[in-house]
């Protein structure tokens, strides 16, 4: 997620500007800049990685007496991780930051440059100060000529824009991205969270989706809604969450809108992303990760080979790597990974580049080695994931994974019309379905402290759930010390139901919309043998000791992502009833570069 600042005042602006900066490193960047209108003079440095290399490309500056300034740090989705996409992105006399996705930047940025204007980098973001230029040739109102570029854009944004033309004023619009515009004794400050204002200002606004305007030294009091800033930093980064964990699976909703955006709606799926031609003459995918990462893969298998037809194999990297597996060059080879430093599933990629084989990589870190390594990418974008368990990645991973589906299936000219609004609209329901419940969240919460013995649990489910059960076992291992393992349903009988009594904690993921019978039977069977059982579906299951209640759904898609937060969220609450560090658990890292 990338982060914004900026500042009106008098105070030095660049020290300003970077403190802010620092406090929202927490959020993930990869490249950062900062601007200062002083003077009449627009200063701009940006360099890329982390923020000190800024500092050095700034060394030499001051910024003296009253002024403007914006700054950023940007977490890549559309163009590398380089100096010229880095922002602020300038046109000819302004400057502009943005955290968000502009989705139909491609028709904006041809139709500028119709009328003459030349861009300079890859980003989505460059049209918005080109467009905010071109407006300016027939106004001399910025605020109209802003208001109307906000006005021309589709998509999530937060934005600060500042221009010579008006050297007291920054110009700004909230919609789908955090932005909040805060008051000091010394100024007006900007930021993507409180975090970047502790310490600076003691009032704040939080913009709401929709809000454009235009900020001077003089006219924070006219805003609506001002509010005391609370003052504690920490409290701040995880936005008043007890762990990133519990915040990022809270933001799931809003980062997998971000993973659609630009690439899926009803009338199918664009993945810019994917060279052109790039699934011709394939008949098989091979998918390989490590983890969460594998269970994603898993779980993906079976949406590409329903939807799209095509044979999907999903290995474990650190299997892979020895087994001398054999590779045709009609297969793909895809590499599902967060961190994109995974050194297991670094190692099998290049394998199968030896092999000669086209790779493909679903990651979350734009510049990572496993991005560079392979032929292509499609960025997660789940912004940062401080959580050593992950979350939000896998639920963007799993719809990147059914947006291929359906891109893949498109090629093959398997779905009509109608199927790719039906896909569309069960990709926005699913989406939606991660919004937290309240009511689940404090179900949870209670049901939890009956969790936290036992001699072990079994995550039961079929399908893409059987995946999902995986999953859920590792969070609940990663993040609680206690035993438990993933299995299919339809195979307790031949073996693990030796295992039943009542301290064998059963948790049944029982959709209704895919062999729910057929799992309601495995839960009886294993009630029969006095197994402890709770249940996750829309529906009641009667041998179930407790129930989890999911909103009905219309479709099994639906579910998965339902069922999936209800796992996180168990796993959470169990953990944090142990007193354990579910940030950081014991043993584990967030990134494994080593074998
Ligand atoms: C997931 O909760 C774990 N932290 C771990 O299994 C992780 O998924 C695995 O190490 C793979 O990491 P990657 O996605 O960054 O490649």
């Amino acid at each position: 997620m990338c982060g914004i600042v900026g500042y009106i005042g008098s105070n030095e602006k660049k020290e300003i500007l970077i403190n802010g900066l620092k406090e929202l490193e927490y959020r993930g960047y990869d490249s950062a800049g900062i601007a200062v209108l002083s003077a009449g003079e627009l200063k701009t440095f940006r360099a890329v990685g982390k923020i000190c290399n800024l500092e050095n490309k700034c060394a030499d500056f001051i910024s003296k007496g009253f002024g403007i300034g914006i700054g950023h740090t940007r977490w890549a989705t559309h163009g590398k991780p380089t100096e010229i996409n880095a922002h602020p992105q300038i046109a000819h006399f302004s400057n502009v930051v943005h955290n968000g996705i502009i989705e139909n930047y491609q028709e904006i940025k041809k139709d500028l440059e119709q009328k003459g204007h030349c861009f300079l980098s890859q980003t989505d973001t460059e049209v918005i100060v080109r467009l905010f230029e071109e407006f300016l040739k027939d106004t001399e109102d910025g605020f109209e000529a802003f208001r109307q570029t906000i006005a021309t854009l589709r998509g999530a944004y937060a934005i600060l824009l500042i221009s010579v033309k008006y050297p007291d004023k920054i110009f700004y619009a909230k919609n789908g991205s955090p932005l909040i515009i805060a008051k000091g004794n010394d100024g007006v400050y900007f930021g993507s969270s409180d975090a970047c204002v502790i310490g600076y200002a003691d009032k704040v606004v939080y913009l709401k989706d929709g809000d454009v305007g235009c900020m001077d030294i003089h006219s924070f009091e006219s805003l609506e809604n001002i509010r005391p800033l609370e003052q504690n930093k920490a409290f701040a980064q995880k936005d008043g969450f007890r762990y990133f964990m519990e915040k990022e699976i809270y933001e799931q909703h809003k980062v997998l809108l971000e993973t659609m955006m630009g690439r899926v709606n009803e009338d199918g799926v664009a993945l810019e992303s994917v060279p052109d031609g790039f699934f011709e003459g394939v008949d098989e995918l091979i998918i390989c990760a490590c983890g969460t990462s594998y269970h994603a893969g898993m779980s993906g298998k079976y949406v590409l080979e329903r939807i799209a037809k095509i044979r999907t194999n999903v290995v474990m990297a650190s299997e892979f790597r020895y087994a001398n597996s054999v590779m045709r060059k009609s297969e793909i080879f895809i590499v599902i990974s967060q961190s994109g430093e995974t050194a297991d599933t670094l190692e099998a990629l290049k394998l199968a580049k030896a092999n000669g084989l086209k790779t493909l990589a679903i990651c979350n870190v734009d510049n990572s080695s496993i991005v560079r390594e392979s032929d292509a990418v499609i960025l997660t974008r789940a912004g940062i994931e401080k959580g050593v368990a992950s979350t939000k990645a896998f639920a963007t991973q799993m719809m990147v994974l059914w947006m291929l589906g359906v891109y893949i299936a498109t090629q093959k000219n398997l779905l009509n019309k109608n199927d790719l609004e039906n896909q569309f609209t069960s990709m926005v329901r699913s989406v939606k379905a991660t919004e937290v419940s309240p009511k689940l969240h404090e179900r949870l919460k209670r049901l939890s402290k009956r969790y936290l013995h036992g001699h072990g649990f079994f995550f039961i489910g079929r399908d893409v759930f059987y995946p999902l059960a995986l999953e859920g076992a590792l969070k609940l291992k990663e993040v609680s010390y206690l035993h438990a393992e993933g299995y299919p349903s339809g195979e307790m009988k031949h073996g693990p139901i030796a295992l039943a009594d009542s301290l064998l904690f059963t948790i049944a993921l029982v959709p209704r919309h895919l062999l729910g019978d057929k799992i309601k039977s495995n839960v009886e069977e294993l009630s029969a043998r006095d197994s402890t059982i709770c249940v996750i579906s829309s529906e009641e299951v009667e041998t179930a000791d407790d129930m989890v209640y999911i909103d009905p759904a219309q479709d099994y898609m639906e579910e998965f992502f339902s069922m999936m937060v209800a796992l996180q969220l168990l796993a959470l609450e169990v953990a944090i009833k142990l007193g354990n560090d579910v940030d950081m658990p014991r043993n584990l890292a967030k990134s494994v570069t080593v074998e």
